[in-house]
């Protein structure tokens, strides 16, 4: 399958005006795990949280994720890194709906995926994904993801609790097609 190109990119200050914005897409951050209020953060809010991934204070490596033209759409982050047993936790979305499945999403992966297996030198990258978020959980099985089994009731949102998929990637399983 032919992937359209993406790059990834560090966060800068500027990345919190299209972050707010995408926010307050109900359809984009339905399955995201953010507080139920609306909208889930500020701006202020939103500020501090990509001040603290460029500062690396809350143990996000996130990235911005841009089209082959420059465009911003979305972010990919690597988090719950563990060293001792090198693995880490993935999370997605492409904020700008009008990229929806166009294999936006599944190139972002294939390159956080690369960059945590190469740089971060892991073994294995895993993720939760809500069990009724059949788009995502698409996407994940289409780029090789392994589901892990069920996590109970692993989700409150808007004061239900949802139950998560753990999926993950092995090293092994994806190094050959970085
Ligand atoms: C989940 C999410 C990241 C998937 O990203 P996406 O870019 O929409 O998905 P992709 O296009 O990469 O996924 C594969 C789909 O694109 C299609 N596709 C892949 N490459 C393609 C290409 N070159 N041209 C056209 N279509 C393509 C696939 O056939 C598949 O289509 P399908 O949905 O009809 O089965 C995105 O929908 C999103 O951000 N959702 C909201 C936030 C969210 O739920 N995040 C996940 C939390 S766990």
């Amino acid at each position: 399958m032919e992937l359209p190109n993406v790059k990834l990119r560090e966060l800068t200050l500027a990345d919190a005006e299209d972050r707010y914005r995408w926010c307050l897409d109900k359809e984009v951050i339905k399955h995201l795990n953010m507080p139920s209020k609306y909208p889930p953060f500020s701006k202020k809010e939103t500020e501090e949280w990509i001040m603290a991934c460029m500062n690396r204070t809350n143990g996000y490596h996130q990235k911005a994720i841009l089209t082959e033209q420059g465009k911003h759409i979305g972010w990919v982050d690597l988090k719950n890194i563990d060293n001792l047993n090198k693995h880490a936790e993935l999370g997605i979305a492409i904020g700008d709906k009008v990229f929806w499945g166009k294999g936006y999403g599944l190139a972002a992966m294939r390159e956080m995926l690369c960059w945590g297996f190469d740089l971060l030198d892991l073994n294995k990258i895993w993720l939760r994904v809500e069990i009724d978020n059949l788009k995502a959980i698409t996407s994940y099985k289409r780029i090789g993801y392994v589901e892990e089994g069920i996590l109970r009731q692993d989700r409150l949102r808007n004061g239900e609790y949802v139950d998560r998929l753990r999926m993950s990637m092995l090293r092994s399983e994806f190094l050959d097609r970085c």
